[in-house]
């Protein structure tokens, strides 16, 4: 037996204009981080969090570099040296022009993706001493995708956007 509802039921569905309109916003903020956290699990290694790093979202994060760093070729220096092509140069090397401190020279060698996640995760811990007052990144996803975004950000990466490779 059945018993009609006394209130007209709404439809459970959205409709097709609403689901339309779902997808539109989806799509135009879409930020899979939280996936890609889940996947990864608690402690990340360094190598799993950049298998899964994402340059895209890195430029968005780059905006609290923005202030004190440019990204551009050429872009020169701000309170920061400019960052275009950093990855795989001398530690404290990206600028000609640039005041370093002896504390970031002195860590020698070159930027290598697993020093940049340490520079990036600790800065003061990193080099006692660093004129780059930035309390640094928690969070490893973050970090690797703002390494994918400066590895981007060069000859090289930009080379490789520009050409994929071709099965
Ligand atoms: C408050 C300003 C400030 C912010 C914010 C900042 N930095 Fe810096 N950064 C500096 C300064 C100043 C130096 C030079 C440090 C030194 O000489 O000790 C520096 C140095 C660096 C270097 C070394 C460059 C080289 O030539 O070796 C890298 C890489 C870098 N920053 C990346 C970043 C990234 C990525 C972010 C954002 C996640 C960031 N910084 C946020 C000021 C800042």
């Amino acid at each position: 037996m059945q018993i009609a509802p006394s209130v007209p039921r709404r439809s459970p569905r959205p409709s097709r204009a609403g689901l339309f309109a779902l997808t539109l916003l989806v799509a135009a903020c879409s930020d899979d981080a939280p996936e890609r956290r889940r996947a990864l699990g608690e402690n990340p290694s360094f190598g799993d969090a950049m298998q899964v790093a994402d340059a895209e979202r890195g430029g968005r994060l780059f905006r609290s570099c923005a202030a004190c760093h440019t990204i551009g070729m050429g872009a020169g220096d701000r309170n920061g040296p400019g960052l275009y092509g950093v990855m795989g140069k001398p530690v404290a090397g990206n600028s000609r022009r640039f005041a370093y401190t002896g504390a970031l020279r002195s860590l020698g060698g070159v930027w290598t993706p697993d020093r940049m996640d340490r520079w990036l995760a600790a800065p003061a811990k990193t080099a006692p001493g660093t004129s780059m007052t930035f309390r640094g990144v928690a969070d490893p996803l973050d970090r690797a995708d703002i390494i994918a975004f400066l590895q981007a950000q060069s000859v090289v990466g930009a080379g490789a956007a520009a050409s994929p490779p071709r099965p």
